[in-house]
């Protein structure tokens, strides 16, 4: 069943309900009401001969009760007297008696009113009435019952008549309700179809739909939160494509970086065996094909070393130690390439500086970072510094070669970026994986590096890494925190 025509069900149930108990309490209050004055009317009537016939020695007087009669004839009122010993007196016609439960009470001093289908003692006809009998006693003797009665009629006109207004009351309510209900379910239901349509919209892979989410009641909140997984679907549909254009890139970068060697080494192949390359050349061209060799499996290792640190599948034999002797070391590893390249080293980190850090890796990203500098610096000055700083060692590297713009700067950290491909330089390698490596091994190590540079004016890393953690050092922490 739809939505709509539940709430609608739920709304008009409680409605209707509430609208019958309240119309049956109503019926059945002022159906007693009517009742209950029509007794008490018919008694005031009786008391009012009482008093008459007491003002009269206790004799009734006929007269005055045909006045009395002619009085409220507008109302159908007549008396019926009865004597001690329930026999009619009043009117003069020979009448029945009181029946003998009633009599009982009244003999006890008790008024009676009773509801009766009677014959009407003077024409005959039965009728509907209500009677009211009052005992009149004189010095404790019962002398004679005033009975007043009225036929029903008036009473139950009243009665109808009121159940009629309950009726159109009823009816009317009943019909604003479910003109009301249908509103009301009408524009929640607005509400949830906008919601449905946008999913269907999500569903198709359009994540620009807008949803009003000003109001402050569920669907209002449902619609904010809808609307904030529809921005996070956006989010990660565009990271997904982010990834796989990566992806794609990254295929496209490796199938080049490797084919190239491999040209070489085939062309070379090619001149051997057709004996195109002269005998004299045939030992540069062997050794050519040893250096492409070799650089095919630098790239496959490398690859492989920066999926298996990105991947976690690298332990870091980490230990404190003397990071002046291995920056001294690699610098010298370095020197002839810097003297080549017409560059100055200069390395300024005190004899003391301790760093915690796998061994290998730490000379491997420091290696890295100074082969880069000389890479791009041709006849400057590679400074590296080195201190130690709150809980961490920290080093820099910087060099006044050809730097970069802050474009390339940004996309340095990904696999095969050259910042221009005429950057290339045999000499030292150009798989473009370098800094990626660098990158993936300092996050390992819990440090941070970071790169500032301009064009043409040079370049500065900085790397930090942390110390290592001692329990006293957790102790403070957990004391400070
Ligand atoms: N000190 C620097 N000055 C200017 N450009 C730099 C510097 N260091 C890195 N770059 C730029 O960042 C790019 C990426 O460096 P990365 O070390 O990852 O690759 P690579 O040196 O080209 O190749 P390899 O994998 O052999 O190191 C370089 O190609 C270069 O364009
Ligand atoms: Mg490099």
């Amino acid at each position: 069943m739809k939505l709509i025509y539940q709430q609608m069900i739920g709304m008009l149930t409680t409605i209707i309900v509430s609208l019958l108990v309240v119309a049956a309490l109503f019926i059945h209050a002022t159906t007693a009401a009517a009742w209950e004055n029509n007794f008490r009317q018919l008694s005031n009537y009786t008391s009012n001969l009482e008093q008459n016939a007491l003002l009269n020695k206790s004799t009734i007087n006929g007269d005055f009760i045909q006045t009395s009669e002619r009085v409220l004839s507008g109302q159908h009122v007549n008396f019926v007297i009865y004597n001690a010993n329930n026999q009619m007196r009043y009117p003069a016609v020979a009448g029945g008696r009181i029946q003998s439960k009633y009599w009982r009470q009244l003999k006890r001093g008790d008024s009676v009113a009773v509801k009766a289908a009677t014959t009407n003692p003077r024409n005959g006809r039965t009728q509907s009435i209500t009677i009211f009998y009052r005992p009149v006693f004189y010095s404790g003797k019962l002398l004679y019952v005033i009975a007043a009665y009225e036929p029903v009629e008036a009473i139950q006109s009243t009665i109808s008549k009121t159940k009629r207004s309950v009726l159109i009351g009823f009816i009317i309510s009943a019909a604003v309700a479910l003109i009301l209900s249908y509103i009301i379910a009408r524009y929640t239901n607005r509400r949830i179809d906008r919601l449905r349509t946008a999913t269907h919209e999500v569903a198709q892979g359009n994540y620009d739909v807008k949803l009003e989410t000003t109001g402050r009641d569920e669907i209002s909140e449902l619609a904010s939160d809808f609307s904030n997984m529809t921005d996070s679907l956006k989010a990660s549909e565009k990271e997904i494509q982010r990834q796989e254009d990566r992806r794609r890139q990254f295929m496209a970068d490796a199938a080049h970086e490797m084919r190239t060697p491999l040209t070489t080494i085939n062309g070379l192949l090619e001149g051997l065996a057709y004996d195109a390359i002269p005998e004299e050349s045939k030992a540069k061209s062997i050794e050519l094909m040893q250096n492409e060799t070799k650089r095919l499996i630098r790239i496959v290792n490398e690859n492989l070393d920066y999926e298996k640190i990105r991947t976690n599948q690298i332990i870091l034999q980490r230990q404190t130690f003397n990071a002046k002797h291995d920056i001294d070391n690699v610098a010298l590893q370095l020197h002839q390439k810097a003297v080549d390249a017409g560059d100055e080293i200069s390395v300024d980190v005190p004899d003391d500086l301790m760093v915690y850090a796998d061994h290998d890796r730490f000379v491997q990203i420091i290696f890295n970072i100074m082969q880069n500098a000389i890479q791009f610096t041709q006849n400057g000055h590679i400074r590296v510094t080195g201190q130690h700083g709150y809980q961490q060692a920290e080093f820099s590297i910087s060099d006044d070669g050809i730097g970069m713009s802050p474009d390339q700067v940004q996309n340095i950290w990904e696999r095969y970026y050259k910042a221009d491909p005429s950057r290339k330089n045999t000499k030292y390698g150009e798989s473009g994986l370098g800094l990626a490596i660098v990158h993936q091994l300092v996050a390992q190590h819990g440090g941070t590096i970071d790169v500032q540079s301009e064009l043409g004016a040079g370049t500065t890393f900085h790397i930090t890494f942390p110390d290592e953690q001692t329990p006293d050092d957790d102790q403070s922490h957990d004391q400070t925190a």
